[in-house]
């Protein structure tokens, strides 16, 4: 429902390509959710769907160069995002920072918005690192099926620091890849 809307408000195709990422990252939030302390299936979901509001709004305004940036945060999501800054002058996150108070976001998840390309994962409060932790793995998940075996070393250690979070083990994740590739 609130990926049709999504989906109303931009319909490029390069737009629906980032509408489909992220729907893939919800998914997998909602599964995750079971192992995060005090997030709903719900909150899960909803993060995971705008995480990357400030990608939509990009893509919309920069059709022709972002999608090539949108990769790049995927593929090394620490400078990647650099990347990102050096081209537009903002990330993803600030201007998602935005977006979400427009649309009236949580605050936890507006933290999440800011941080989910920030290598560390400590900080704040426990279910902000939760969420935060939930939606790297999401990211990693989704990007390692569509980018295949090609992993950067800082978006594996990125994974880890998310991983370690939720004391999650390999296996889970695992699992959550398998659910996601039967649903595709
Ligand atoms: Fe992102």
């Amino acid at each position: 429902m609130l990926a049709a809307a999504l989906k109303n408000i931009f319909n490029t195709r390069e737009v629906l390509e980032i509408i489909e990422h992220s729907k893939d990252v919800a998914f997998c939030c909602a599964e995750l959710s079971e192992y995060v302390d005090g997030v709903s299936r719900d909150e899960a979901y909803l993060i995971g769907l705008f995480h990357n509001g400030g990608a939509l709004l990009l893509a919309t305004k920069e059709p022709e160069t972002y999608p090539k940036f949108f990769s790049l945060t995927n593929s090394s999501p620490i400078s990647g995002v650099h990347k990102e800054i050096e081209k537009y002058g903002t990330s993803h996150m600030d201007i998602g920072i935005l977006l979400g108070q427009r649309w009236k976001l949580p605050v936890e998840m507006l933290n999440v918005i800011m941080h989910h390309h920030t290598e560390r994962n400590d900080m704040g409060q426990e279910k902000i690192r939760g969420m935060m932790a939930m939606v790297k793995i999401s990211n990693m998940i989704v990007n390692e099926i569509s980018l295949g075996s090609y992993i950067t070393e800082e978006a594996k250690s990125y994974l880890k620091n998310a991983q370690q979070e939720l004391l999650l083990d390999p296996e889970t994740i695992n699992q959550i890849r398998r659910i996601l590739i039967s649903s595709l």
